[in-house]
């Protein structure tokens, strides 16, 4: 039915109006661009000349848009497309921090509500997820990816998938996720945003597109492409990437989004003369909407009637897009999703706030605890309700915007939903605990005006719980930097409340990895605590106070230096590895810095302690159509009940062409409470050893290799087993 409808509808549209399908516009914000000022859009809309908007919100807003596209011939409707990044009015954590969480139920659950809230604002298509695997702390967008493993990054765009398309379009709640960048984005050169990309097709097929083939076979409707060349040529106009891969090889039958203006900006590549040839390149290539450039709605039809783009090319581009207005019922009805009712019932939906704070408590990681002088080999944390006073120190105290995070458009930004976390300290806290507040500095200038008054507050305390970080803006897109140490003077604020003796606790809030060696040596407790959204603060306050036993594990390595970057667990081993944290005799290593990163990926601590048994195998070779058995046994030998990730890698010793050190191949969250042993099983085939050769087959090859399971990618126990023909 909907073929013969689509048939139809097509051979009634003039080339204009099939072209205008192909184009979209920003409308009332410009988020990341500027927008498209010429000529009166409304007009345009009645024309059929715009297919679809982003950047346009609310109910009564789209509704009147729509009633605008509903006066063209054909009355196609507009797809309203928005970045729906972490959550839409309420705000969950960065999607980089959610990725801590390791919990695949939870990151569904986060961008299902985010659907649920966004669909009934009339928004029909989310930007998300971004799947660009992130090997490097200096770009700005590694916030917004799930890290540097394509394993578990697969897993998550997963998730992510189908957390927005929930149930299947035609569900007023579900919305379009759009899986960008593609491709290679993320590999961009010095971690600097919108940079070129040059990559060996193995680390292409192997590395980075392993996620966005997770997200097409999880039905994921659209694509955007990306702002990158690959290998020279520019991502928007690459036929490998847009025909060959994605919609030759992987069958995907949705359409593809071009970045903001970057069809346009393949003239600043050096790959298009003009708009006119960015037009026909980015067309010919497979990119079937342009955001922003006006190069389709300008280009077009001159190019089709030179014919250098063919007619099959516009319709196949314009049947891509109509199919998804289709599918989210648009022609039968037009308004379904902007519903006034709908909207204020989801704008404060309680339950929504809930999720937000469990999933934000999931995604903070506990990265050092050490016990209290004369605590009994008790950590620092979880603090005592009884404390008597707590100086809480900081220019993220009390703050409440900063908690949103970049990718959010301060919708929610209420303080009565929002805490700041000197409030959910005190709501957390009893009549005998004193609170005392000293702000110490900004996040990012130099005065050191305010460490009297910390130093102060700490002197008077019995602990101290420094809350630190980023600018919400520092991390995000266009948000690349060369250093990555925390900003402006907050670790001298930190060194200078540290030398009162009293204990420390730090909360670093971020989009990325940061750098911060005095304080990771330092102070007694550091929990990494992202951006965690409108929840965050309670979620913090409930983890400072023992209300919630961390479990979230690192998904990007961190460094110690921006010189070790880009750095990530899964390398290779080269001719001449370190033996040692020092060795640097002739063998391959920094010689001014430790053979290590600062915290390895997958790390993360819990207040109870976990203690793995030796690894049991069901077998010690295996064969292509058998199954590995791999058993551990985790023990709580610590004093709260908790939960682990535990994970399994697996080191290939010798391939055809050479194999990472650690690959990701399995993890498992398990609850284990205090005293209790659980054992954990994970099993592997041939299928799981497989890599992409030097002629790009994707195979196994018999040989040795070495199994790992542990609580991250550096303490692991290990077994050796051979894979046979
Ligand atoms: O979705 C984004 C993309 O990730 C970066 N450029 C702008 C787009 C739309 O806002």
């Amino acid at each position: 039915k909907m073929n013969r409808f689509l048939d139809s509808l097509i051979r009634l549209m003039t080339i204009d109006e099939k072209i205008g399908q192909m184009n979209q516009y920003s409308s009332d914000f410009a988020a990341t661009g500027p927008i498209t000022q010429d000529g009166d859009k409304q007009t345009q809309v009645r024309k059929g000349m715009i297919g679809s908007y982003l950047n346009v919100t609310g109910a009564e807003r789209t509704r009147s848009l729509q009633e605008i596209a509903m006066q063209s011939r054909l009355k196609i409707p507009l797809l309203f497309g928005q970045d729906v990044i972490h959550g839409y009015r309420t705000i969950f954590p960065l999607p980089l921090a959610e990725a801590a969480s390791w919990d695949m139920e939870a990151i569904e659950r986060s961008a299902r509500i985010a659907a649920i809230e966004a669909s009934a604002a009339g928004i029909h298509w989310t930007f998300a997820p971004m799947v660009d695997i992130g090997r490097d702390p200096r770009w700005g967008r590694v916030m917004e990816g799930a890290g540097e493993d394509p394993f578990l990054g697969s897993l998550i765009a997963k998730a992510r998938v189908n957390g927005f398309q929930g149930k299947g379009f035609g569900n007023t709640d579900a919305v379009l996720a759009c899986v960008k960048h593609f491709a290679a984005y993320g590999a961009a050169v010095g971690g600097r945003d919108y940079n070129s990309v040059d990559m060996s097709p193995r680390m292409l097929y192997e590395t980075y597109l392993p996620p966005f083939k997770a997200a097409a076979d999880a039905g994921a409707a659209t694509f955007m492409n990306s702002f990158n060349d690959l290998n020279g040529i520019p991502a928007t106009g690459n036929r490998f990437l847009q025909r060959d891969i994605l919609k030759g090889q992987w069958k995907f039958k949705g359409f593809v989004v071009s970045d903001w203006g970057s069809i346009g900006e393949m003239v600043n590549h050096g790959y298009a003369k003009d708009n006119y040839e960015a037009a026909m390149l980015a067309a010919n290539a497979g990119s079937d909407m342009d955001m922003e450039s006006r190069a389709y709605i300008q280009h077009l039809a001159r190019l089709v009637k030179e014919g250098k783009v063919k007619m099959t090319v516009i319709d196949e581009a314009v049947r891509r897009i109509l199919r998804k207005k289709y599918e989210l019922g648009l022609f039968a009805d037009p308004y379904k999703f902007s519903n006034i009712q709908r909207e204020k019932q989801q704008w404060n939906n309680p339950q929504h706030l809930v999720a937000a704070k469990e999933i934000a408590a999931k995604s903070i990681v506990l990265l050092k605890n050490d016990p209290l002088p004369g605590g009994a080999g008790v950590g620092t944390l979880p603090l005592s309700k009884q404390t008597k006073k707590i100086a809480l120190v900081g220019p993220l105290v009390k703050a409440i915007k900063e908690h949103l995070g970049f990718w959010s458009y301060d919708w929610d930004d209420d303080s009565a939903r929002v805490p700041s976390l000197y409030q959910s300290v005190q709501n957390k806290i009893g009549s005998n605990t004193q609170l005392l507040y000293a702000k110490g500095c900004e996040l990012t200038d130099s005065s050191r005006a305010g460490f009297a008054a910390a130093i102060d507050a700490a002197s008077q305390s019995d602990v101290v719980v420094i809350y630190v970080g980023e600018t919400r803006n520092m991390s995000g897109e266009a948000k690349s930097r060369s250093n990555i140490h925390l900003p402006g003077v907050q670790e001298e604020l930190i060194k200078a409340v540290a030398a009162t003796g009293k204990p420390v606790v730090v909360l670093v809030a971020a989009g990325r990895p940061l750098v911060f060696n005095w304080t990771a040596e330092h102070v007694s407790a550091i929990l990494y605590t992202w951006w965690l959204g409108t929840k965050g603060a309670d979620a913090i306050a409930d983890v400072l106070f023992g209300d919630y036993n961390p479990s979230g594990k690192l998904p990007m390595t961190f460094p110690r230096s921006e010189g070790q970057i880009p750095i990530y667990y899964n390398h290779y081993n080269t001719g001449r590895p370190a033996k040692t944290e020092t060795d640097f005799n002739y063998v391959s290593a920094y010689t001014d810095l430790r053979n290590s990163p600062q915290y390895p990926f997958g790390f993360g601590l819990s207040y109870t302690r976990f203690q793995y048994s030796d690894i049991q195998l069901n077998k010690s070779s295996l064969k292509p159509g058998e199954t590995l058995t791999a058993t551990v046994t985790v023990t709580n030998n610590g004093n709260y009940d908790g939960e682990e990730v535990v994970q399994l890698y697996i080191r290939d010793i010798t391939g055809s062409v050479v194999r990472p050190v650690k690959e990701l191949k399995g993890f498992k969250k398990i609850k284990v409470g205090r005293g209790e042993s659980k054992q954990v099983q994970f099993t592997l085939t041939a299928n799981d050893l497989r890599f992409y050769n030097d002629k790009l087959q994707y195979i196994y090859e018999p040989g040795d290799f070495t199994l790992f399971i542990g609580g991250n990618s550096r303490d692991v126990k290990e077994a050796k087993f051979e894979l046979k023909k």
